[in-house]
């Protein structure tokens, strides 16, 4: 199974993101079921987004979720509200939110099990800084991430773990062709998705995740991560806010 995952972030709004939608599904033929393809639009095209593509069996996911159910938290938007209009899945601890707004650990945790408990699959985002990687800190990073998030755990039985490595440095600065991030050798993002599988295997040595690559992933460099082993799939940014590349990318990636 290949899992190509595309994350809109705040680059399409409410009529682009239907217009995308529309083309997707009017695409669904050309997926193999070996493929699993999902994406991840902005709160306000979601529902929308879902109806359209729910029925042609690509999933569609949240971006962020809130940790509570229901209560005065202005401006927030529930695991349990995202799963009623249609989310399979949710990103969680995406490096643009542990970043530019401050997300801990320990809320990540909160909106990991927050999922759980209302059936969404989640998708936990790790990764390392330019800066930690060049203090040599990739590998502890990674590991504090994964043990605050999945530590002492009861996983649900049959639900899928899927963590997403994307080394901040190497994801792109905007949609545009010179905002590629640092490239990230597809032999390294391998070897980083080796050590996840490890690292979670560790944690829960019931669970197999589900490993992707993000960072800049590009229709030149599709194919190369999914060569990798232990790179189950991708999930892409800039280069899936657009038809013509998206299908290039999903193209490359399912010859
Ligand atoms: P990018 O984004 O493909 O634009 O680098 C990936 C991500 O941040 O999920």
């Amino acid at each position: 199974m290949k899992y190509l995952f595309a994350n809109w972030k705040m680059y399409l709004d409410y009529d682009e993101s239907n217009i995308l939608a529309n083309a997707l599904a009017n695409e669904h033929k050309k997926i193999p079921e070996s493929v699993k393809v999902a994406v991840f639009p902005s709160a306000l095209s979601l529902y929308p987004v879902a109806q359209v593509l729910n029925d042609v069996g690509i999933g569609v996911g949240a971006q962020n979720i809130f940790w509570a159910d229901k209560g005065g938290y202005t401006g927030e938007v529930s695991a349990e509200m995202f799963k009623n209009v249609g989310c399979k899945y949710t990103l969680i601890g995406h490096s643009e939110r542990r970043h530019q707004f401050h997300e801990t650990n320990h809320e990540v945790r909160q909106k990991l099990e927050a999922a759980l408990t209302v059936g969404l699959i989640p998708v936990l985002c790790v990764g390392e800084t330019l800066k930690e990687r060049e203090e040599n800190k990739t590998e502890e990073v990674i590991e504090v991430q994964l043990r605050a998030a999945f530590e002492n755990l009861s996983w649900p039985v049959g639900r899928e773990l899927i963590v997403a490595y994307e080394p901040v440095w190497a994801i792109s600065k905007g949609m545009g062709a010179s905002d590629v991030g640092l490239p990230c050798d597809e032999i390294e993002a391998e070897r980083i998705h080796i050590l996840i599988a490890k690292m979670v295997k560790g944690i829960l040595p019931e669970v197999d995740p589900v490993v992707l690559f993000g960072g800049s992933v590009r229709k030149e460099t599709v194919a190369g991560y999914l060569s990798q082993p232990h790179i189950h799939g991708v999930l892409v940014g800039a280069a899936s806010t657009r038809l013509d590349s998206w299908l290039e990318i999903m193209a490359s990636a399912i010859n």
